[in-house]
């Protein structure tokens, strides 16, 4: 057996570069900028204060992207992903909702942090928006073909982070499988219990115009089928 000789430097330093590109590629996350625009406002101060301010921002970020990727969307290959270099979040005091996101940018309401009363602590409250709007960052959009199914999916991350409220929907409950937030997330949780990874695969599909006709082509069945079916199951609720 004939050794091969020893590798040059330039050679090595060749690979360590190559391997830690690949690296990066696997766990890159992308920039988040974090800027509160109502320092003085009841609700920025809660921000610094309760909610631990931007660092502790950008570290949740980073921790839903890492759970959005393996645990939502199941994209351990980063060419899967949405391609999203920068998510911002602005703190901001406007009216009308607890947050507005746009394309990558979240913005929430500095009243809503303000008087948050709910069951939740502010801390998982907070955590349960962040999960919610950064699905909506980072699913794809179907060509918004369908906004309340993009927003069953948004909750069906925080139903699978355990970071809902005791009024959350219960199994079975709805009128229609795209009425939206958690009726809709609780119908496409019972699509995973047919076909493994359904929602994360329904994304995928997403990258296309959304058609109903995505729901027969994973389980075989129509929604509307599908819809009575779950309904059957769980007694009509
Ligand atoms: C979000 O806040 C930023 C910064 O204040 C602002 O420029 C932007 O228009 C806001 N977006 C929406 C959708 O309100
Ligand atoms: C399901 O959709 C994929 C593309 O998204 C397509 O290649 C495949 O033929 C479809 N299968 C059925 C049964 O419709
Ligand atoms: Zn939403």
């Amino acid at each position: 057996m004939q050794l091969e000789p020893m590798a040059p430097h330039s050679f090595l330093l060749y690979t360590i570069l190559t391997f830690s590109l690949s690296f990066h590629e696997i766990f890159a996350t992308p920039k988040y900028i974090v800027i509160n625009e109502a320092p003085t406002h009841g609700g920025g101060i809660k921000f610094e204060k309760v909610l631990g301010g931007v660092p502790a921002t950008q570290k949740l970020m980073g921790d839903i992207n890492i759970f959005l990727w393996s645990n939502i969307f199941k994209q351990n290959n980063p060419a899967d992903r949405k391609p999203i270099d920068t998510v911002e979040v602005f703190i901001k005091d406007f009216d009308g909702g607890e947050a507005v996101t746009q394309g990558n940018r979240i913005n929430v309401s500095a009243i809503y942090l303000r008087d948050y009363a709910g069951p939740l602590t502010l801390q998982k409250e907070f955590s349960s928006l962040m999960h919610h709007e950064m699905t909506h960052v980072f699913q794809w959009d179907g060509g918004f073909k369908n906004i309340p199914l993009l927003e069953g999916i948004a909750d069906y991350t925080i139903m699978k982070a355990n970071l809902y409220p005791p009024a959350f929907a219960k199994p079975g409950s709805g009128e229609k499988w795209d009425q939206g937030y958690d009726i809709t997330a609780r119908f496409l949780e019972y699509c995973d219990g047919l076909v493994p990874d359904f929602t994360a695969k329904l994304n995928k599909m997403m990258k296309n115009p959304f058609d109903v006709s995505f729901f027969q082509n994973l389980t075989g069945k129509p929604v509307d089928q599908l819809w009575k079916e779950y309904k059957a199951k769980y007694g009509g609720n």
